[in-house]
């Protein structure tokens, strides 16, 4: 049902790529109808069981599971591991691995590999950062390698780049959740992030929330109000950036034939179905979404339905679990199915490697069941 649009001179927020033109009604309609109208979809993967003899615990009901003793480099040429824990990070959102050996080339590989054998498109490679590239100058590795399929995350250059957001900073800090790059066309199946370097002093913790749980929260006359949504998911800051500090974006192919321009702006479905466990997830909700809006709806409503979805993430501590990091701890996650955020309470310096990988085209399948139906039989 596509959402109701009272009067045909409504204006209403247009579905990217930006443009001042309000749309009209029946382009509207085609859009909703758009939403759920595939030849096919992907069935769900199933898991094999080839991890269960290491030893692991769940963090949380809702997300998170830690494997305490895996070293990621003893299973990484194993396909029949790595697809059943590409299929685990599906399903918890967020695995954590403690004190990893694997080096930077491994991590790339691992990173593809989660795609690759559970049925990305073969076009989808690792993604070039238009920021956090080779040009900002900080080695991955001791050897001062220098690589675009790596997002150096650093204090220092967050520090220089976004001011205000960090220690001692008067902000309110649950204003940091999101996915990772969802303004690409062709956004992120899975993240690798291994902290290499904590701060000398306390802190730096990163916490993941549940989209599945998230959309599992709202009544279902909203469940079926946000499957007919699109939002407009937008990054005003690596322009705004790049002005400031006379800094070059890549701005050619990242990682995707389709993930190019400065833009930084892409329509998706407000629920996205997950391929590998076929369950649906709040996907248009936090900070992108927050500078972009909800297609095809009033400003004001618009404002409404993000501030919900933002709440419904931020507020309920319920579905997310909170990692505290030692030297060379590692998590993997779904980005197409959780939100996280980093804790800026730290004065030290603190660093890692993040590896994101790009997956499908988000879509929405109105066959899917939420994590709740599928898990439990619950509606
Ligand atoms: C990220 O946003 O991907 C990085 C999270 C962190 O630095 O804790």
């Amino acid at each position: 049902m596509a959402p109701s649009v009272a009067h045909d001179d409504v204006q209403v927020q247009p579905a990217s790529p930006v443009s001042n033109k309000s749309r009209t009604i029946p382009e509207i309609k085609k859009s909703v109808q758009g939403l759920t109208q595939s030849a096919s979809f992907p069935a769900p993967l199933t898991y094999s069981g080839s991890l269960d003899h290491y030893e692991s615990f769940d963090v949380t009901s809702v997300i998170g599971r830690e494997y305490p003793k895996v070293q990621l480099t003893e299973i990484l040429k194993d396909d029949a591991k790595i697809r059943d824990l590409a299929i685990t990070v599906s399903q918890r959102g967020v695995v954590f691995f403690r004190n990893q050996d694997i080096g930077i080339e491994d991590q790339k590989i691992l990173g593809q590999k989660l795609g690759e054998l559970t049925g990305k498109p073969a076009t989808s490679k690792l993604h070039k950062h238009a920021l956090s590239n080779s040009k900002r100058g900080i080695a991955v590795d001791e050897n001062g390698k220098l690589d675009d399929e790596v997002s150096v995350i650093s204090s220092e250059q967050n520090r220089k780049y976004y001011q205000g957001r960090f220690f001692g900073a008067k902000r309110v800090a649950s204003e940091g959740w999101h996915a990772d790059i969802t303004f690409e066309r062709v956004p992120s199946d899975y993240a690798i992030l291994k902290i290499i370097k904590t701060p000398e002093d306390v802190g730096g913790d990163t916490l993941w929330a549940s989209g599945y749980e998230a959309f599992d929260r709202l009544s279902p006359v909203w469940q079926r109000f946000a499957e007919t949504l699109t939002a407009t998911h937008h990054q005003p800051n690596f322009n705004k950036v790049a002005a400031e500090h006379d800094l070059e974006l890549i701005d050619e192919e990242r990682g995707a034939p389709e993930n190019k321009g400065l833009d930084f702006t892409a329509s998706h479905p407000v629920v996205r179905t997950n391929p590998v466990t076929g369950w649906k997830s709040l996907f248009g909700a936090g900070h992108q979404v927050h500078a972009g809006w909800i297609d095809n709806v009033t400003e004001t409503e618009s404002e409404v339905i993000k501030a919900y979805f933002n709440k419904l993430i931020a507020e309920n501590h319920d579905l997310q679990v909170r990692f505290k990091w030692n030297t060379n701890d590692l998590a993997i996650w779904d980005n197409r199915s959780v939100f996280h955020t980093a804790t800026n309470d730290y004065d030290g310096k603190r660093q890692g490697n993040r590896v994101v990988s790009l997956g499908e085209k988000p879509y929405y399948n109105p066959a899917s069941k939420s994590r709740r139906e599928a898990l439990f039989g619950l509606a």
